[in-house]
């Protein structure tokens, strides 16, 4: 017999958490292609273009299968049915278990605890049902809200590097944060 697993949709109070789908390229350009919202990513604002290209490859980005880089979610509020952010789980090493988290919403909508919930239910899906041992997540220093989401998940501060890298023409700082199966398992417990 076939077992059919899969990690998506995933609800939360407020959210959808869903594949990501082409029809999703316009809301995800809309704020992916702001400024303000990619000043701490890696990547320069996206464009349309840009967007379409990625959007097969997040699609691809099941969870199932050994190749998979991970799992990538289209966060939807559940009230209006916009995508309005999207929450990755990256595999960074299947052996060790080790997966990294990362999250994005539209400046419309931030400030009212989304990514924080969008962020705990993808922590439960990665500790639960795909078994990852640790999960860890960075941000440059300034970035106050994406290093709050991390404290409000009651992740660890690990690391503060300090002028380590080149971003974006200026010196790096950078937090990273983690969190251990045991402890998610003791914070699930205290609830
Ligand atoms: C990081 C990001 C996803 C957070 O999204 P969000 O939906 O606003 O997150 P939440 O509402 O769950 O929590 C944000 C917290 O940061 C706080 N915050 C926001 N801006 C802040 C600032 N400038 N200084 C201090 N705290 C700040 C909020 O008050 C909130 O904390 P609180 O609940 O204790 O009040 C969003 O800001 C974003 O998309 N930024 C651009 C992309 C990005 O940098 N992603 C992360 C890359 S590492």
């Amino acid at each position: 017999m076939m077992v059919t697993m899969s990690y998506f949709p995933i609800e939360t109070e407020r959210l959808l958490l869903r594949q990501f789908r082409l029809s999703d390229v316009d809301a995800t350009a809309a704020y992916e292609g702001l400024p303000e919202v990619a000043r701490y990513c890696s990547w320069e604002p996206r464009t349309r273009r840009r967007i379409k290209e990625l959007i097969p490859r997040w699609i691809a980005m099941d969870g199932l299968g050994a190749k998979s880089e991970g799992i990538q979610y289209a966060v939807v509020l559940k009230a209006s049915g916009r995508q309005i952010g999207d929450c990755v789980l990256m595999f960074d090493d299947i052996a060790a278990r080790q997966g990294q988290l990362g999250y994005v919403m539209d400046p419309a909508h931030q400030g009212r605890g989304y990514t924080t919930e969008a962020a705990r239910a993808v922590l439960g899906v990665g500790f639960d049902r795909v078994g990852l041992h640790r999960i860890s997540a960075r941000c440059d220093t300034r970035n106050f809200a994406s290093w709050r989401v991390m404290e409000k998940l009651s992740m660890r501060r690990e690391a503060h590097f300090r002028e380590h890298a080149i971003f974006k023409g200026e010196w790096d700082e950078e937090f990273v944060y983690a969190m251990l199966e045991d402890e998610w398992r003791a914070q699930q417990g205290a609830v």
